[in-house]
């Protein structure tokens, strides 16, 4: 973090309040590539557009705030996922990132499998055309109304989570008069450098089956004497917005070290592993992504080496990037409602959305961009947080910005990289009214998952 003094906005003394920002941009009418869509792109008036269309227009015509996605830039991720993996490893891309029926056919068209964690997501899945059996059915407490969805639609595998769902699946799945293919959620142990409630492999939380102690062998021993259920692999997922790829080898190699174990004790070659999610994108400049052809050939490299090390046949290898796909393929537009300098910390910007279409500042300390979009400025940058406008001071969206100074009611910003995570864990907190998602397209915009009306609140409170 710079503290260096700066020209613009409020400031006391020299010394700049807390927070994340660094120093302010050199030019604050820029967009970087690494944070915002592949189509957007500022106009010759000044004014950002995306898949040819300018937001001022998107804004006319679907409100705000609104969710807007690069269906171009979508279909190129997936299909650089899918290329840079091959036809001997599959891409699930992870639903709860961010699922609609139009999001399911562009993953079926582009070649891609998905991963669902509820009812909810498969039967959108379903709906959508996605065929059965290229569908991964996950969660830590699926019921058995999820289970038994599951099997009877014929998913293509279901990952197991404990010693319990283990007797459920195979018992449902008998009684189903079938036999459900299944993985083995493992926890490798591995500490993911990531925050806290999205670290998912150390042994301290509720996911998986620990390998450490033995357990997970012991998983396997009870699902391979179990009719309903065919084992053919092992899974693994470490958390998520996770840059540093040593996690993931370590995942690997001790994925193998167990494949290899199973086959010493049982004289079977499970055929598959799953090395989950979990790949970091760029929320701001100072974040450096990994390619999916870089994440491909290590994670190939190092699981071919430690199975060639076992006298393993190198099993097919399986990813469930969410994030890495649709996250930077969005922005949220907002309309800037009112603006309150601070005399000496800095400048409150409001905007018609907040916590409600975007958690993840409050709940992870997330960090976001912002840019002025509807003009450019030649003001001086000034350090703002962009606020909602929801009852709590905890309610911030981006916390620490620089926007130029001469920001007005009315003026439009957006915030990239919100197509993971905010969509999909958007609430209706203060009875807010969920935006809308447009997908925009070679000059063509159009509503994926329209707005919610008071009367879709009125509909579900039947008091
Ligand atoms: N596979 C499994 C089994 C997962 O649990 C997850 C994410 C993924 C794949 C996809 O991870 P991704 O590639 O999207 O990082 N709400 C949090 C993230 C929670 C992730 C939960 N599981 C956030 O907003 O950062």
């Amino acid at each position: 973090m710079s503290r260096s003094a700066h020209p613009a906005g409020p400031r006391h003394a020299d010394v700049w309040p807390e927070g994340h920002y660094s120093a302010p941009p050199a030019d604050v009418n820029a967009l970087d590539p690494k944070v915002w869509a592949q189509t957007v792109t500022r106009t010759d008036t000044g004014e950002v557009s995306v898949g040819g269309i300018g937001v001022a227009a998107l804004a006319e015509e679907f409100g705000t705030p609104a969710y807007f996605v690069d269906e171009t830039d979508f279909r190129a991720r997936a299909r650089a996922w899918r290329t840079a993996f091959g036809h001997d490893a599959d891409v699930f891309y992870a639903g709860k990132a961010f699922l609609s029926r139009a999001i399911v056919r562009w993953l079926h068209e582009e070649g891609l499998n998905l991963d669902v964690c509820s009812g909810g997501e498969l039967t959108t899945a379903l709906s959508a055309g996605m065929p059965a059996d290229r569908i991964a059915f996950h969660g830590n407490n699926k019921s058995t109304d999820e289970i038994t969805q599951a099997i009877e639609a014929g998913v293509g595998r279901i990952v197991l989570d404990s010693f319990q769902e283990i007797v459920r699946v195979a018992h449902i799945a008998q009684s189903l008069g079938t036999r459900q293919r299944v993985q083995i959620r493992v926890t490798v142990g591995v500490e993911a450098h990531t925050h806290e409630f999205i670290a998912t492999a150390h042994e301290d939380q509720k996911f998986g089956i620990a390998l450490a102690d033995g357990q997970a062998a012991e998983a396997v021993r009870r699902a391979l004497t179990l009719d309903g259920l065919e084992l053919i692999g092992i899974h693994s997922h470490i958390g998520s917005q996770i840059f540093d790829m040593a996690g993931f080898e370590v995942a690997a190699r001790r994925v193998v070290a167990l494949l290899a174990a199973v086959r010493d004790e049982h004289g079977v070659e499970l055929p598959e592993i799953d090395l989950g999610g979990g790949l970091g994108i760029a929320y701001t400049s100072d974040d450096d992504p990994r390619e999916p052809h870089e994440i491909a050939k290590a994670l190939g490299e190092i699981v071919t080496r430690e199975c060639e090390a076992a006298r393993l046949r190198t099993p097919r290898i399986s990813v469930e990037p969410g994030r890495a796909i649709v996250g930077p393929t969005a922005f949220t537009l907002y309309e800037v409602g009112t603006i309150k300098p601070l005399e000496g910390l800095r400048t409150y910007v409001s905007v018609d959305g907040g916590m409600s279409d975007n958690i993840r500042t409050a709940l992870y300390d997330a960090e976001y961009s912002v840019a002025l979009v509807s003009r450019t400025s030649d003001a001086e940058p000034m350090l703002v947080r962009v606020v909602g406008k929801h009852c709590e001071s905890g309610d911030i969206v981006v916390k620490d910005a620089f926007l130029p100074s001469d920001l007005a009611p009315g003026d439009l910003i957006a915030v990239p990289a919100t197509g993971a995570y905010c969509r999909s864990m958007a609430s209706n907190y203060n009875h807010a009214l969920r935006p809308p998602v447009v997908a925009v397209r070679d000059g063509e915009a159009r509503v994926i998952v329209r707005r919610e009306t008071e009367e879709d609140l009125l509909r579900l409170d039947v008091g």
